[in-house]
């Protein structure tokens, strides 16, 4: 029965985000549950039927507002049952539920009915448990709450524990089911394909259901686990918006219905298509966590919470103290791939180092090629030995010199994947997902390694943890460069290999954990050919991502839009690449690509043995003026003031520290047309009574004036930036300094 009557509140000095408090409580007259964090309250009970029934989700209630108990929804009609209509917590399939449900299992006696009744709970200091049960069987299903006391960003998974004497195969698991009452909405999502990540789609959300999923066995380029639902039309700056992201790098889906009674529904987790995992008698299974947030202030204030979560909560090599411990700001790093591709060699490498170093770059990585027989992407991974041709002496000759010229050391890596021309392939052609006898479907020449095998783990692990004993490697690049075919497991009886979908990517979960153990300095690089693997689940590991092999300065303004609208700039690389661009044969100037790419974490992926001394001084001056205010840049509010999607001529962006102190501002021209002059910027979020400072960044067109003025002013007069700023892809950026 009801275990424990306990509230807490939990203390946190937090900026921009008000009240500071967390409290979790359970009204014993009402059986009623209430979660109060940031300026979020999530409310759910327990109805008469025993069912988990969700109340409320929105700005905070007052501490003493009263939740009334769960109702049941009425049958309205024979063919709308209540069991369907009542926004449940979590619902089992089975009874008369016809939307999606969290939980569809088939038991071994045949029955595939699973009703799940409140069973217990218990409430911790910042959470709650909640444990439902199967009305007949002993299937349990423990649901976690734990909300963020500064963002009100709710944490939601579940553990489906087997205690039935037969085992049951799970069909369809989610981390958590969110409801919404009836109300016009619209619904945001990202997609795109590889070179062409993170478009933001905006649409009315209609009857129906609308998925969004990934059935490749990672996260994908082609949809990501976010999403973010507004009353009414999209809105930068305001109206109420619920958003959430789903913790996990394999396939997964989440569904957004709006049903008969033009209530919402969103439901994530595992992807059900292709899936099963048996339960024996014992055993459970934990689903990713689905993190969930409310905000009144549009999508630019969802954004912002959830880039403090991240911040504070998900990424790894937090360095401070406590609610303030913060990942460090990303080094400027060089990357050698667009310059050299796989013709790699000590001497080139060296070249490349040297030039770096003059520019003021923190960090060098040295790209594919280095290893087994890979000359080019025909042969040689899953030989993870250093190609003797191009590094006769092995790595150390190249690490030393990047450390004697004060950077620390790179090296890409594809752990997961495997040509069939190597040595490896060729010794355990039986380690790849793929069903006997059947073909092995190959992309990018290359197979994945079934990762879910005990073996294969341990030979990924072995070979990474060797390598970064044997060497003194700063950061691993980890690709991932084709998505899964033949998805079979063929060590395991034909009814559990299913399971691969969950078991491979713990895998990847349990090697860089270990990794980070073993290795606790490494920094990791999440890529996927691009932004095919970027998700709260791989953030927890990874320091940063790749966010799209599309290097062109200009499409990158509006992938870096859409990508700011789930994940934090701090972990958005952006290489400076070579003009005209290899994709779209573009040319664009030097500053033009490097403030592009300033918006997110900067690094260079130029050949750089080429540049004049004037782009050599170009790129040191504005390194230099980068480092001065990049924790403002990737770790301060961004407002995303003139957006460049839908064929804009202008976008602009404004970041502001925590504090308040600094602000730095981005603004670009695609293309002025008909003499239009660039609008008025009006800033956002600093402090109305402070003076501050404007001195340009860069930008010599762009003339902005005054110098020196309130707060209030740039956010209500708004910067001008001169008649003579217009042209094609044409940019500025500014700092204002308070005074
Ligand atoms: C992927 C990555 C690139 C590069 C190549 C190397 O495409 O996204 O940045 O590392 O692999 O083969």
């Amino acid at each position: 029965m009801f275990k424990a009557l306990f509230a807490a509140a939990v203390l946190f000095a937090a900026s921009f985000i008000a009240p500071a408090q967390s409290s979790v409580s359970f009204d014993k007259s009402t059986s009623v549950f209430r979660i109060d964090g940031g300026n979020v309250t999530y409310s759910f009970g327990v109805n008469q039927r025993g069912e988990l029934q969700q109340l409320y989700w929105g700005g905070r209630l007052a501490a003493g507002d009263h939740i009334p108990a769960a109702i049941p929804m009425r049958e309205a009609a024979s063919f709308d049952s209540s069991y369907t209509t009542t926004p449940q917590e979590y619902a089992g399939w089975g009874a008369g539920l016809f939307v999606e449900p969290a939980l569809k299992v088939t038991f071994a006696s045949g029955n595939r009915d699973l009703v799940l009744h409140y069973e217990s709970h218990e409430l911790t200091q910042d959470g709650i448990d909640v444990t439902l049960k199967d009305i007949k069987s002993y299937v349990f299903v423990t649901l976690h709450y734990k909300i963020d006391p500064a963002t009100g960003i709710l944490a939601r998974w579940a553990t489906i524990l087997n205690r039935d004497p037969q085992p049951i195969t799970i069909e369809q698991a989610a981390a958590a089911s969110w409801a919404l009452p009836p109300a016009h909405y619209s619904l945001n999502y990202l997609t795109g394909r590889w070179a062409g990540e993170w478009t933001l789609t905006q649409e009315p959300l209609h009857p129906g259901e609308r998925v969004i999923e990934s059935r490749r066995g990672t996260t994908s380029h082609q949809a990501n686990p976010w999403f973010a639902i507004q009353t009414g039309d999209p809105s930068e700056i305001s109206g109420e918006v619920w958003f959430a992201a789903l913790a996990w790098s394999g396939s997964w889906r989440i569904t957004v219905e709006q049903d008969q009674l033009d209530a919402v529904r969103v439901t994530g987790g595992f992807n059900p298509f292709d899936f099963a995992y048996v339960l024996h008698t014992g055993q459970s299974l934990e689903t990713p966590v689905f993190y969930g947030g409310y905000t009144p202030h549009g999508l630019g204030g969802a954004s912002r919470l959830l880039h403090h979560y991240e911040v504070a909560h998900i990424l790894p090599h937090r360095v401070g103290q406590g609610e303030a411990a913060a990942p460090k700001p990303r080094p400027v790093i060089y990357n050698s791939w667009e310059a050299t591709e796989f013709t790699v060699t000590e001497a080139g490498q060296i070249a490349l180092a040297e030039k770096a170093a003059a520019l003021g770059i923190d960090r060098f990585v040295m790209d594919d090629g280095w290893f087994g027989q890979r000359k080019d992407d025909h042969a040689g991974l899953g030989d993870w030995y250093v190609n003797q041709q191009k590094f006769p002496h092995g790595l150390k000759p190249l690490i030393d010199k990047v450390h004697e010229l004060k950077m620390d050391f790179g090296l890409w890596v594809e752990p997961e994947m495997v040509n069939p021309d190597s040595d490896l392939y060729r010794k355990h052609p039986e380690w790849v997902l793929n069903f006997p006898g059947r073909p092995r479907t190959e992309a990018r020449n290359q197979l994945v390694l079934n990762l879910a095998r005990p073996d294969v783990r341990a030979y990924v692990l072995g070979f990474l943890d060797k390598l970064l004993t044997e060497n003194d490697i700063a950061f691993l690049k980890w690709d991932y460069n084709r998505n899964w075919s033949e998805p079979g497991w063929d060590q395991l009886p034909p009814a559990e290999q299913k399971k691969v979908y969950v078991e491979f990517t713990r895998s990847v979960y349990h090697i860089l954990d270990e990794l980070k153990k073993r290795h606790p300095k490494v920094e990791i690089e999440s890529c996927s050919g691009g932004g095919g693997r970027v998700d709260l689940g791989i953030l927890e590991y990874a320091d940063e991502v790749w966010p799209s092999d599309n290097t062109d300065p200009f499409d990158r303004i509006t992938q870096q839009d859409g990508f700011t609208y789930a994940y934090t700039p701090q972990i958005m690389m952006a290489w400076v690449t070579d003009s005209p661009h290899w994709l779209n044969k573009r040319s664009t100037s030097l500053t033009y690509r490097m403030l592009s790419s300033m918006q997110g974490s900067l690094g260079i992926g130029a050949n750089i043995t080429k540049w004049t001394e004037d782009e050599a001084a170009t790129a040191k001056r504005l390194i230099a003026a980068y480092h001065q205010v990049q924790p403002t840049i990737v770790q301060g509010d961004l407002y995303r003031l003139i957006s460049p999607r839908n064929g804009s001529e202008f976008s602009a962006t404004q970041t502001v520290s925590r504090d308040k102190s600094q602000s730095v501002v981005f603004a670009f021209i695609h293309s002025t047309q008909e003499g239009r002059g660039f609008p008025l910027l009006k800033l956002q979020g600093l402090d109305p009574a402070a003076q501050y400072t404007l001195t340009p960044i860069e930008g010599s067109a762009a003339k902005a004036t005054p110098t020196t003025a309130s707060g209030s002013w740039w956010m209500n007069h708004g910067l001008d930036l001169g008649e003579d700023f217009r042209g094609d892809f044409q940019a500025a950026a500014f700092r204002l300094d308070r005074k």
